[in-house]
């Protein structure tokens, strides 16, 4: 953070997305299961901006929902034609206005760019230069702005479409993001013109612009994999590919085991504790977390769950929003668990539906057990006692409760309430004759041989 500095960070969010042929607006597509704007936010927030203002284009309602859902004190201003990049900062001029010591630009549409960058360009600012550019070594450098250096000092920026065929030879690109000393920010994009092979108004002739005042312009340098944008769906899934990568990474230095990292795919907000493992094969949907010592096995599904320290899941189990393993909490395989408490202990081990339930300590839930939550209208709640057992094969019919320490028989249909300590066996009672099998076999034999017979 920078100390006694407030900070403006101004998200462009204009882009018409159109090479990834979607109803849907490019920065409200997801990466790691929040959208690209919603990464954007939470960066420039976590970089300590005391006011975020998101420029959009117009007729996008759609935005501008995700920008009040997600941080609700941010301004949401709309471009109503896209003239440039330094016109569309310009769309925020009332909070520009307001007088921020720091000016953050950022793009909507990439996403990896870390709270810390954002937080050195700020640096940058504090320690008195006015402008503060982020450059990147480009692999293939075509279409970016390149950044003229003289002396270990950037001179301009200049634009692939506007530069020389010397200049097109850097490789040392803009990433478009940029820091502006509030105290100089408007007058400084006031005076960007637009006479350029594009007709726009560049924020990126504001480097030489602030040079030209005599101010001090510094320019810094990101991973290429930090600042890459997205423009089509190939970007988009590279760009996972980046963020998996990093969260991998995070989890193992957390004190997490992956046998095949490349296997799991986290989303933006997993929390994963240390002494976990996570076997392969295993997708972490949003609002996850996973507490010390537990273990998912292979081709688990996780989302909107809590697992409790030491518990297990899976292989092959499913948890659905609401799920709360608590301590040693077992959910073995073939196993959905939705809106339900699991309690310590508890064992819910193969073939089992658990839905809007709660199951108490040391239960243990037989295979093929479901409750029936659903009546095609509403939802209504099973309750399992502490140290139940409910038999293979069993419907618990909601509305219902088994008592603590109750039994289930297998294969029953339970639709009244077991009182604890009870047994409740509710299925057809077993007839039995002795011989039966031997007598029908024979009898079916002949029958067989007589009907052979008659087609010969
Ligand atoms: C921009 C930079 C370029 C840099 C590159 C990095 C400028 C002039 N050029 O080029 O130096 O190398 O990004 O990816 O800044 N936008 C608006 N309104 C507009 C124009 C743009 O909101 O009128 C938004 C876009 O939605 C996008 C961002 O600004 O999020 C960048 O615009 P884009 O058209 O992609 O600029 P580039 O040509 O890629
Ligand atoms: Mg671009």
């Amino acid at each position: 953070m920078q100390p006694g500095r407030t900070c403006l960070a101004v998200i462009l969010a204009a882009g018409e997305g159109t090479r990834m042929k979607s109803q849907r607006p490019k920065v409200l597509h997801e990466m790691a299961g929040r959208s690209l704007l919603g990464h954007a936010l939470a960066a420039v927030a976590a970089a300590g901006a005391d006011a975020v203002a998101v420029v959009i284009g117009p007729d996008r309602p759609d935005v501008a929902a995700e920008v009040e859902a997600l941080l609700p004190s941010a301004r949401v201003f709309v471009q109503a034609e896209r003239r440039g990049t330094a016109h569309a900062v310009l769309a925020a001029r009332a909070a520009l206005a307001e007088g921020y010591d720091d000016v953050l630009v950022a793009f909507a549409d990439t996403p990896l760019v870390r709270p810390e960058t954002f937080l050195s360009l700020r640096a940058g600012l504090a320690d008195g230069a006015p402008v503060v550019a982020l450059g990147f070594e480009a692999a293939d450098p075509t279409g970016y702005g390149r950044f003229v250096m003289r002396d270990g000092v950037l001179e301009a920026i200049v634009e692939h479409k506007d530069a020389s065929a010397a200049e097109r030879t850097i490789q040392f690109c803009n990433a478009g993001l940029m820091a502006l000393d509030g105290r100089h920010a408007l007058a400084i994009l006031d005076s960007i013109g637009n006479s350029n092979a594009q007709n726009e108004f560049y924020l990126t002739d504001a480097p030489a612009l602030a040079r030209a005042k005599g101010l001090k312009v510094v320019a810094l340098s990101a991973p290429e994999s930090e600042v890459q944008g997205v423009n089509d769906r190939a970007q988009l899934a590279a760009a996972e590919a980046e963020f998996q990568r990093r969260k991998r990474l995070a989890v193992m230095k957390e004190g997490a085991t992956l046998i095949a990292p490349e296997t799991v795919f986290f989303s933006y907000d997993t929390t994963i504790g240390s002494d976990v493992l996570i076997e392969p094969n295993v997708v972490f949907g949003p609002g996850v977390s996973v507490a010390d010592g537990a273990v998912i096995h292979a081709f688990s599904h996780l989302e909107g769950a809590e697992v409790g320290p030491q518990a297990s899941v899976g292989p092959y189990g499913r948890l659905r929003p609401g799920a709360k393993l608590a301590r040693k909490a077992k959910v073995g395989n073939f196993v959905e668990i939705k809106a339900a408490d699991i309690g310590e202990g508890a064992k819910v081990s193969h073939l089992t539906y658990i839905g809007d339930a709660s199951v108490g300590a040391e239960a243990n839930i037989g295979a093929g057990t479901i409750t029936c939550n659903y009546d095609g209208f509403f939802k209504y709640k099973t309750t399992i006692g502490a140290g139940a057992f409910v038999g293979s094969n069993s419907s618990l019919v909601a509305p219902v409760t088994i008592g603590d320490g109750a039994y289930v028989g297998s294969g029953s249909v339970i639709t009244s309430d077991v009182p604890p300590d009870g047994l409740a066996i509710a299925r057809g009672r077993q007839v039995g004759r002795d011989g039966w099998a031997k007598v029908f076999r024979e009898k079916a034999k002949v029958r067989k041989l007589s009907a052979a017979k008659n087609t010969d």
